[in-house]
């Protein structure tokens, strides 16, 4: 990898021990999440940087969901609590969590200019770098590659074909004595995660992304109405009943156990999946996400992290200088690697052994640099509850509450609800 020069005078800049004649060793606290690898890579390391600056870093554990976390988040800046000072920013947050956040931009000295500009847009408010970009998500199909092959089943290109595909594989599985076996595992739990997936579902059929970029609210569509049909149509059939109640953890849960032949998940699963423990390590195949029929398009979710400051901060320089560090070449690289978290430096998807580790970083990488992005920026610090109404009349679909068509009818009254006069 090849860094540009201001990128490496500002590394050096960020990297410089801080300790310096007269000056206080600080005790930083930090959110580290628990889903897979995070925390084990979270401890490693901000105790090298706190090797490196002499420094004291302490290790604060967050729920996994993403809605939980920002219940928690909430809670504590209404309190402008003191306790955390490095804290996870889903990328869907800069809008909602802005006011509690420090400006980067004295601390960042430029460095967000390697990062994928879209990320640094998106965590850029009012002029304020409120965030620096850690790792990328987009939702990808994993498939059991042993397992189409046994079947003489292409890789599916639609929902439709995936279902088929599904079924059959859960039939033969089923009747060879895996009584356990799914078609398909994905999120249907009443939260974010469902979010992302039904995006996912209605922007595949060209149904739109619920609320458009000039704040129009446009999830009353017949495609969005069939996305959720067919998706509907899973449950119980080619996916369990208990979907309705998973997460991203429960998904890889089951198919990592060899108990499913497909499953929707974001890329941290490929490491886990092909780790020492795993029973299909090596049967792994990534794939995008179907396409809504023939006419449909390949669409993925974006998701990913970012590291803040809290502006209740007692030492936001040395919190600001771990967010540096964590968010460093050396770090991302070292996560894609062991955990294939995707970088958000264009330059470390050109890096050999980071393709190497994940061959889909460089053979879907359009799949990463073209996902869609949740209606946050259009709906700014009401972003939460306009997820919220659609999950949930998501999931009244899924779990056979509602029809498609009436649960967005009344998801499109919900919304204008909260939009009142604007957003
Ligand atoms: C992943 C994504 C995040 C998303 C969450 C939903 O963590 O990176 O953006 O909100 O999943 O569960």
């Amino acid at each position: 990898m090849k860094l540009s020069f201001s990128y490496k005078a500002a590394l050096l800049a960020a990297a410089t021990p801080l300790l310096m004649a007269g000056a206080q060793a600080a005790t930083v606290t930090i959110s580290c999440g628990s889903v897979g690898q995070d925390f084990e890579f979270c401890k490693k390391h901000t105790e090298e940087w706190a090797k490196k600056t002499g420094h004291q870093v302490k290790l604060f554990t967050i729920p996994n969901s993403t809605t939980d976390i920002l219940a928690l988040f909430r809670q504590m800046f209404a309190a402008k609590s003191t306790d955390l000072d490095v804290i996870n920013v889903d990328v869907v947050w800069p809008g909602v969590i802005k006011d509690h956040l420090l400006d980067l931009k004295p601390y960042s000295k430029g460095i967000e200019k390697e990062h994928f500009p879209a990320i640094v847009a998106n965590n850029t408010v009012d002029g304020k770098l409120l965030a620096m970009p850690w790792f990328t998500d987009a939702g990808l199909m994993f498939y059991r590659k042993d397992l189409l092959e046994k079947y003489g089943i292409k890789a599916p290109q639609t929902w439709e074909d995936m279902a088929a595909a599904a079924r059959k594989i859960q039939d033969g599985e089923r009747a060879a004595g895996n009584a356990d076996f799914q078609g398909f595992v994905f999120q249907a739990k009443a939260y974010e995660g469902l979010t992302c997936d039904a995006v996912e579902w209605i922007s595949s059929y060209n149904g739109g992304n619920i609320v458009n970029d000039k704040g129009e609210i446009t999830v009353n569509n017949p495609n969005a109405a069939k996305a959720l049909r067919t998706a509907a149509s899973w449950i119980g059939s080619i996916a369990p009943q208990g979907v309705l109640n998973y997460a991203e953890e429960e998904a890889r849960g089951v198919f990592q156990n060899g108990n499913a032949a497909f499953m929707r998940n974001w890329p941290y699963a490929w490491s886990l999946g092909n780790g020492a423990d795993s029973k299909i390590k090596g049967k792994i195949g990534v794939m995008p996400l179907p396409k809504g029929g023939e006419d449909g398009k390949n669409a993925a979710t974006l998701g990913g992290w970012q590291l803040s400051v809290s502006k209740y901060s007692k030492n936001p320089e040395a919190a600001a200088s771990l967010v540096m560090y964590m968010t460093s070449p050396e770090v991302q690289k070292e996560r894609a690697i062991k955990g294939s978290y995707n970088p958000t430096i264009a330059a470390l998807y050109k890096d050999k052994t980071v393709l190497d580790a994940n061959p889909f970083f460089g053979s879907l990488y359009d799949v990463f640099t073209s996902a869609v992005p949740r209606p946050a920026t259009a709906t700014g610090a009401k972003y939460p509850e306009v997820s919220a109404a659609f999950w949930n009349a998501t999931h009244d679909v899924l779990s056979g509450k509602a029809s498609a068509e009436d649960s967005l009818k009344k998801l499109e009254g919900k919304l204008k609800q909260v939009k009142r006069n604007q957003w």
